[in-house]
């Protein structure tokens, strides 16, 4: 019964071998002949606070563009490079990775595994800029795009636009080519459908209707751990079948509002999957995800993290700051003590939204 059933057999993931890597998008890293190390929890690396895009001082805004600068130098074929960093998310996403002894490939968007795999590769990349620059506190900034409070800081740089120091022009290493116009100040953006251009005179009902949908996917469409991580996926069932309520709205209007509409492929490259990463701003867009993972366990109720022991004991594998492939399982990822970094803290407004 089992053989004609498979999907009733549950197994962890184990580590992906990229010998099985397949991609019609030429996304696969290159064979590493050498097996993955088992990951360690950063034990000697100080606390780490990552912060809001819009908050950050002049000082940290030149670290950050010397440190994707670094990265940007790097040659394709490094595994630290931008570039292979973007391939790598791809080939997770692009049903590139099979397994000998499973008919799917492995996905890690729409189901349970979207929060932990970000985490992990956010993380790798973030201690890769790190050791760029020489400096183990250096943190990515999260872009706090479901912020709506109207004045913030530093002046301009208000929550919900992008930051602009990501949108000055070159020679700044923030800047990608394909973005999406209307994702500009002074337009603003809109969590609920992520396409078209709104401008700030007709900002009221924008920001009432973020504000609520913040208000569902966050509290009241959110209440169990599975409504929030998503559909169970085991190994060598088929994935994608389902996220949870953060992964299509707000994550992947985010996503799409900020790619370029009119690129040869549209929506490329942050509104596409398989070239997503190679815009710096996927990462301060994922920290912003990562932290509203972190305020959701806070909140209270049965908003704890699933428990499941194939979900705990999936492993992936990714190249950490020494180019050394690392196998990190789910368990290992859960707490942000652990990992030694945490979140500024910053208001949280569409927690009670005025109706
Ligand atoms: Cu792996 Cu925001 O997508």
């Amino acid at each position: 019964l089992f053989a004609l059933c498979p999907q009733v057999e549950g197994a962890p993931f184990p580590p992906p071998q990229f010998r099985n890597c397949r991609s019609l998008d030429g996304c696969c890293p290159p064979v590493n002949r050498k097996p993955p190390v088992p990951f360690q929890l950063p034990t000697n690396l100080p606390w780490r606070t990552r912060r809001a895009a819009q908050l950050v001082d002049a000082a940290y805004i030149a670290k950050y563009h010397r440190a994707y600068g670094l990265m940007r130098a790097l040659p394709n074929s490094d595994p630290r490079s931008l570039y292979a960093q973007a391939r790598m998310h791809c080939a997770y996403c692009g049903g590139a990775f099979y397994f000998p002894n499973s008919a799917y490939p492995l996905e890690i968007h729409d189901g349970w595994f979207f929060f932990p795999w970000h985490r992990m590769f956010l993380y790798f990349h973030e201690r890769i800029l790190a050791s760029l620059i020489g400096d183990p506190t250096f943190t990515l900034p999260f872009w706090n795009w479901d912020n709506q409070s109207p004045i913030a800081p530093l002046g301009n740089l208000v929550p919900r636009y992008m930051s602009e120091a990501y949108w000055n022009r070159r020679p700044n290493p923030l800047y990608n080519r394909n973005r999406n116009r209307c994702a500009l100040p002074p337009f603003l953006i809109d969590l609920n459908s992520g396409v078209g251009c709104v401008r700030m005179s007709s900002a009221r009902s924008i920001l009432t209707e973020n504000n609520r949908l913040m208000y569902t996917q966050m509290v009241s469409g959110a209440t169990t751990p599975s409504l929030f991580h998503g559909s169970t996926y085991r190994f060598r069932w088929m994935g994608g079948m389902g996220g949870g309520t953060l992964e299509g709205a707000p994550h992947g209007t985010v996503h799409i509002f900020t790619g370029n509409p009119y690129a040869k492929n549209p929506y490329d490259d942050m509104g596409n999957l398989n070239v997503a990463a190679l815009d710096p701003l996927f990462y301060a867009h994922h920290a912003n995800i990562d932290r509203l993972w972190e305020v959701w366990k806070g909140m209270g109720g049965r908003r704890r993290d699933l428990t499941d022991p194939d979900y705990l004991r999936s492993q992936f594998i990714f190249y950490d700051e020494n180019k050394r492939l690392v196998s990190v399982s789910v368990r290992q990822v859960l707490s942000l003590r652990n990992l030694r970094y945490g979140y500024q803290r910053v208001a949280n407004p569409w927690m009670n939204p005025r109706a």
